[in-house]
């Protein structure tokens, strides 16, 4: 029999039974939709108990620090997985055979290339415009170019959205790049791996070809692995209400990208460089300890912290690991960063302010410092991301149209401004 909750009032109106729904995993959901239709709303900001949709893409037990997608643990993907086999995961929902990842690795080298004419989008920008706002701009514009005929509830178009998107975003960020440092547009070259691919567009100069190194491009290559879904975070919820009024696909995604900007989401890579470049020195982490408990000062621990995970962020031990590869393999061993992200990971994590909040390093805790070692800038950190979760989005994208049950998305709201009042005309009116 399905379980049910049933609501009464202290005023005497009649209960309201709701039923209770559960997942494969996780935490049972009250359906409250017959809630409207008995004239209730709920009130949840910040979605802290809501769920927004079903979907099968991606499940995160936030309690044990598990993150599975498609069912597969995120340890086996990323030791024994491509990220374009998790990208055609994410997409079908099913590994790649051989022959199917064949055919998508090829779909996605012919879309890598962006129509000639995005070029003068680019050049459009001031020269020092943050590389996340060039992608925010130029993934938006490529609204214009693909629009016309595009049919959103045709399976097929939605899938060359999805390949164009996932071929082309790399190119996009290596441009928005290569325009902040005045340096010529590489274009992508299709015999090389998704990651070499992008590191030669980000590296390589029409005077000198760069040689990708294996250690790095398989670093790269898993790191965009970690980050290419986690079910329904800002960006990706913001990626799916754009998109339930029927938008572009395109806009949506750089709506998305607009979402992920921010310090608590994606700009966290790039804030934990800041917050290391500003400490300096181990000597100095207990002053930023202190100032992160003190609730007068607005700063917090940058990498610390999750909504969902209450305990190690599983790609957080994986990034940890993988950067101790990347630092091996450029011989910077001893890089003084690191050595200081170690340390303050372990003091926190015997800090009782910590430890009582369940604050354990998050993805974005160790992967600057890994990009900053490929000679990445900060300012490119968020958009690293972006390129990564590009997959997600518009797998999740996909799977809210294809539901052909799928509504606009309209949350309600608590209403606290005036009572209806008089208009008075201006000059009458007193300050
Ligand atoms: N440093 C110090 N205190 C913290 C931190 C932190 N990084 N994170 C949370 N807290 C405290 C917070 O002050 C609150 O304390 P109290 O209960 O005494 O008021 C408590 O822990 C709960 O925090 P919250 O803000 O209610 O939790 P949230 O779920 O709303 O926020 C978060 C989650 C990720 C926004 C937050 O932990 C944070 O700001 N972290 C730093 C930014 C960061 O690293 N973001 C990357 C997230 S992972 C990448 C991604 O998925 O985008």
């Amino acid at each position: 029999m399905k379980k049910t909750v049933t609501l009464t009032f202290s005023d005497g109106s009649p209960p309201i039974e709701l039923p209770i729904e559960q997942g494969t995993y996780g935490t049972p959901v009250i359906d409250i939709r017959p809630l409207g239709a008995k004239g209730y709303f709920t009130h949840d900001p910040g979605f802290t108990a809501t769920s927004s949709c079903t979907s099968a893409i991606t499940y995160i037990d936030g309690e044990q620090g598990l993150l599975y997608y498609r069912g597969y643990p995120i340890e086996e993907l990323a030791y024994k997985a491509d990220h374009m086999e998790v990208c055609y995961l994410l997409l079908h929902g099913e590994l790649p055979t051989a022959a199917q990842k064949q055919a998508f690795v090829d779909s996605i080298s012919h879309h890598s290339m962006l129509h000639d004419q995005m070029e003068n989008v680019f050049r459009g920008f001031r020269r020092s415009a943050h590389p996340m706002a060039v992608m925010i701009g130029v993934t938006g514009a490529m609204s214009a170019f693909y629009h016309e005929g595009m049919d959103i509830f045709d399976a097929r178009h939605r899938e060359i959205v999805a390949h164009r998107l996932i071929a082309k975003i790399p190119t996009v960020a290596a441009w928005a790049y290569k325009f902040n440092e005045g340096q010529p547009f590489i274009y992508p070259r299709n015999r090389l791996s998704y990651a070499e691919n992008f590191m030669h567009m980000m590296f390589s100069t029409p005077c000198e070809d760069y040689e990708p190194n294996p250690v790095l491009a398989r670093a790269l290559d898993r790191i965009f692995i970690l980050h290419a879904d986690h079910e329904q975070n800002a960006s990706t919820s913001t990626v799916r209400l754009a998109g339930s009024s029927g938008a572009n696909p395109y806009a949506c995604i750089a709506a998305g990208m607009a979402s992920l900007w921010g310090p608590l989401h994606g700009g966290a890579n790039e804030a934990v460089l800041k917050m290391l470049d500003e400490m300096g020195d181990v000597s100095r982490i207990p002053e930023f300890i202190k100032r992160a408990k003190d609730k007068s000062d607005s700063f917090r621990l940058m990498g610390f912290g999750h909504r969902v995970y209450k305990n190690m962020d599983p790609r957080a031990r994986i990034i940890r690991q993988t950067c101790y590869e990347v630092l091996d393999a450029l011989d910077l061993r001893d890089d003084p960063q690191f050595r200081m992200a170690m340390e303050l990971e372990r003091i926190a994590l015997e800090d009782e302010y910590f430890i009582s909040r369940k604050l354990y390093p998050n993805v974005d805790f160790y992967s600057g410092i890994i990009f900053r070692a490929m000679g990445i800038p900060s300012s490119m950190f968020t958009v690293m991301f972006a390129l990564a979760r590009t997959a997600g989005w518009v797998a999740q994208w996909n799977e809210m149209l294809a539901d052909p049950a799928h509504k606009i998305g309209r949350p309600r709201q608590l209403y606290t401004g005036p009572a209806r009042r008089e208009f008075v005309p201006i000059g009458e009116r007193t300050a």
